[in-house]
């Protein structure tokens, strides 16, 4: 199985699942593709031996030409999966068909729970005592297709949306890879660390 990686950040996600792509895995990356040609997970997959791509949304007039350009840039590495890893351009319905059923996102929220930004916030606000993150299949529907593995952690007392997010990565970092390699593998149902 052939894996794009979309980042828009600094692919800490990516690196794990890169790095998980070894020895027995029935996955191997072909492309980490990002819209921002700062971000800091480009130069994680140079050094990691992946061959990178910029597509740069700024640099397109409307969204339907930057998903166009997306999408060839994608077609081009011939991926069979998709694994968004903390890309933050919301995809349209219409980009997402040409790729229905073959798209994973990570989401640092316990779905569907706090779709969208600042989910850490949220949590924090709505006095929680838990939060986590979520892997699921992509969908038309911003956060909401089926969700394949879920990892929870405790809230803790004088949290901070960072802390949490800190903690909450942590465990993003043990549940994509698992997954990915359930998603790899064939395996149906949903994970739950
Ligand atoms: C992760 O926490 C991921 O869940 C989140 O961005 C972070 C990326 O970190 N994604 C979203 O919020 C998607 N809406 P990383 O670049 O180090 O993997």
């Amino acid at each position: 199985m052939r894996v794009a990686v979309l980042i828009s950040g600094g692919g800490s996600n990516m690196e794990t699942l890169v790095r998980s792509m070894t020895g027995d895995h029935p996955a191997r990356p072909v492309l980490v593709l990002s819209n921002r040609p700062g971000a800091g997970g480009l130069a994680k997959a140079e050094a990691l031996g992946v061959p990178t791509a910029v597509v740069d949304h700024t640099a397109h007039p409307d969204r339907e030409s930057f998903e166009g350009a997306l999408d060839e840039a994608l077609r081009a590495a011939n991926p069979d999966l998709i694994a968004l890893a903390g890309f933050m351009r919301i995809l349209t319905p219409g980009f997402v068909r040409g790729w229905a059923g073959r798209m994973l996102n990570v989401h640092p929220s316990l779905l569907p729970k706090y779709p969208g930004l600042h989910t850490h916030a949220r949590a924090l606000a709505a006095g929680d005592a838990e939060a986590g993150c979520t892997v699921h299949e992509v969908t038309g529907e911003l956060d909401a297709g089926p969700i394949r593995g879920q990892a929870r952690v405790p809230v803790l007392p004088g949290d901070t949306p960072d802390t949490l997010a800190a903690r909450v990565l942590e465990r993003e970092h043990a549940l994509y890879p698992a997954v990915l390699r359930r998603v790899a593998e064939g395996t149906p149902g949903v994970l739950h660390l």
